[in-house]
C-alpha cells in the first residue's frame, strides 16, 4: 500500500488568504513553509487504482503535485475517480465540484455525512449537470465487511458527533466525523486516517496501536491556542479538535509503540507550522512528527 500525503493544514491552508498571524507571515516568506488542505491518495498493488481520502478545495493541485496521480499517456483522462470521505466538513468536501470534469465520481461515506451532502449541500442536484456522482456506503468499522476500494479494505472508524457549522442543527449521530481505517488484503498492513479528533476513545487507541501509519488531528499544538491567538473563545477541545499537548492532549495518550504517528491538519495558527519551533524536538522525544504535503509512505 502507498499513501500520497496530499496536504496537511486545517481549513484556510497555510498561508490563509485573509490572514496574517506568524504562520501565515512565516509561509508567505518561506513557500517551503506552505501547506494545501490535509487529504491522501492510497493505493494497493495496482498503481493506477487509486482513492483519494477526502476532496479538498485544492485538490486539482494537488493531483498534479503528484506524477503518479496524474493522467497517463496512453488515456487522454483519468478514467475512475474514487473518494472517501471522513466527515462533511467544507475543507474535506469542496473539492467534489472541482472534480466535475470526471465521466463520473464515486463517494463513500457515512449515513449521516451523505444526507449533509445531498440535502445541506445539495452536491448531487448541483453536479448532475456535468458529471455522475455515485453514492455508496461506507461501512463502519465492524459492523460488516469492510468496502473494497481501489483493492483495499476501507471502513470508518466513528468518533464523534461533530457537524459542520452549515449543518450544526442535523441530528446527533456517531458517525458524523471517522476516522478511516485502510488494509491491504495482499500485505496485512494497515493505514489510519484521522484528522478531527474531538474525543479518546478505546477502539481509536486500539486502531492506533494496530497500524502502521497513523495521520492524526494536530490541529492545534495545546488547548489554549485558538483563544490565545484571536482564532476563536473557544478551547482546541470545543472546536472538535483534541489538543497535542497537555493533560488530555493527544500526545500523553501515543506510546511510541511502533505505529508511525505523523500529526496532519495543522492550523495556521499552530506554532508547529514553523520547521524552527522547540515543539518539534519535545514531539521527535515523543516518537512523534508532523507530516510534510507531498510526503510518500509505504507500507
Ligand atoms: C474543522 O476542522 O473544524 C472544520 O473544517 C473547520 C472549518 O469549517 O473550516
Ligand atoms: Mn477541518
Ligand atoms: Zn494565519
Amino acid at each position: 500500500m502507498l499513501l500520497r500525503i496530499l496536504g496537511t493544514a486545517a481549513g484556510g491552508g497555510l498561508p490563509q488568504w485573509n490572514c496574517a498571524c506568524p504562520g501565515c507571515a512565516g509561509a508567505r516568506r518561506h513557500p517551503s513553509r506552505r501547506r494545501l488542505h490535509d487529504g491522501l491518495a492510497f493505493h494497493g498493488a495496482d498503481p493506477g487504482a487509486w482513492f483519494l481520502a477526502n476532496a479538498t478545495p485544492d485538490v486539482a493541485e494537488q493531483l498534479e503535485s503528484h506524477p503518479g496521480l496524474r493522467p497517463g499517456n496512453a488515456q487522454e483522462r483519468t478514467p475512475v475517480v474514487r473518494v472517501v470521505l471522513t466527515d462533511a466538513e467544507l475543507d474535506h468536501t469542496l473539492g467534489l465540484p472541482r472534480l466535475r470534469e470526471a465521466a463520473r465520481i464515486d463517494v463513500w461515506c457515512t449515513e449521516p455525512v451523505h444526507k449533509a451532502l445531498t440535502a445541506r449541500l445539495p452536491l448531487t442536484d448541483i453536479l448532475s449537470p456535468y458529471t455522475t456522482l455515485t453514492w455508496h456506503d461506507l461501512p463502519l468499522d465492524g459492523s460488516g465487511p469492510p468496502a473494497e476500494i481501489a483493492g483495499l479494505e476501507v471502513s470508518a472508524l466513528p468518533l464523534s458527533d461533530k457537524r459542520p457549522r452549515y449543518a450544526a442543527d442535523e441530528p446527533a449521530h456517531p458517525a458524523w466525523s471517522t476516522a478511516l481505517k485502510v488494509r491491504d488484503p495482499a500485505t496485512g498492513t494497515r493505514a489510519l486516517y484521522a484528522p478531527a479528533l474531538a474525543s479518546w476513545s478505546d477502539p481509536l487507541g486500539d486502531a492506533i496501536s494496530g497500524a502502521d501509519c497513523v495521520l492524526l488531528d494536530g490541529t492545534f499544538l495545546d488547548e489554549d491556542e485558538p483563544h490565545r491567538t484571536g482564532m476563536s473563545r473557544r478551547t482546541a477541545t470545543e472546536m472538535g479538535h483534541l489538543p497535542i499537548q497537555g493533560p488530555e492532549g493527544t500526545a500523553a495518550r501515543l506510546q511510541p509503540d511502533g505505529a508511525r504517528i505523523h500529526y496532519t491538519h495543522l492550523n495556521n495558527t499552530n506554532p508547529l507550522v514553523d520547521p524552527c519551533d522547540p515543539a518539534h524536538e519535545r514531539l521527535a522525544g515523543l516518537g512523534l512528527r508532523v507530516a510534510e504535503d507531498r510526503m510518500v509512505v509505504s507500507l
